[in-house]
């Protein structure tokens, strides 16, 4: 199987709304592997090396103090085509255009507070998790036997 890799985070909005558990379960039940995860307040200039390709954009301030504004949950998930597969999860961008059934589709109704990032390519990927994980915070596992449960 590939070991492609993808980073989602939960935004603040999301975090303080409790969608922590419910957005990891969709990724677990899905047949995604968790193998990073960490609460983190980034810090402003963590977020604009993260947003760098946008820093012309008129929302751009908003979007560092929103992503700023409390801790993010910061995920590396890992399986076969995460990423293309984890943005479709995600849904579209603004929240009125994801479908329903979608995480952004089911929990959210404002471009500005949209609860969740997935990186959109697998270079972009990479680039991502270097940014918010050291490689040691990225785990390597595989499922045992359950020889745990009698
Ligand atoms: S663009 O303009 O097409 O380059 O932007 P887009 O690819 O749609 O979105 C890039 C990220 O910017 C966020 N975004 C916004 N934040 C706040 N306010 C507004 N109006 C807004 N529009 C876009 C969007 O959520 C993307 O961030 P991530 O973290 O990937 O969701």
């Amino acid at each position: 199987m590939s070991t492609e890799q993808t980073f989602i985070a939960i935004k603040p909005d999301g975090v303080q709304r409790g969608l922590v558990g419910p957005i990891i379960s969709r990724f677990e039940s899905r047949g995604y592997k968790l193998v990073a995860i960490k609460l983190m307040t980034a810090s402003k200039e963590h977020l604009e090396n993260h947003y760098s390709d946008l820093a012309g954009k008129p929302f751009f301030p908003g979007l560092i103090a929103y992503m700023g504004s409390g801790p993010i949950c910061a995920m590396v998930w890992e399986g076969r085509e995460v990423v293309k597969m984890g943005r479709a999860m995600l849904g579209a961008t603004n929240p009125l255009a994801s479908a329903p059934g979608t995480i952004r589709g089911d929990y959210c109704i404002d471009v500005g507070r949209n609860i969740c990032h997935g990186s959109d390519s697998v270079d972009a990927a990479k680039k991502e998790i270097a940014l918010w994980f050291k490689p040691e915070e990225v785990q390597s596992w595989k499922p045992a036997q359950f020889d745990w449960v009698y």
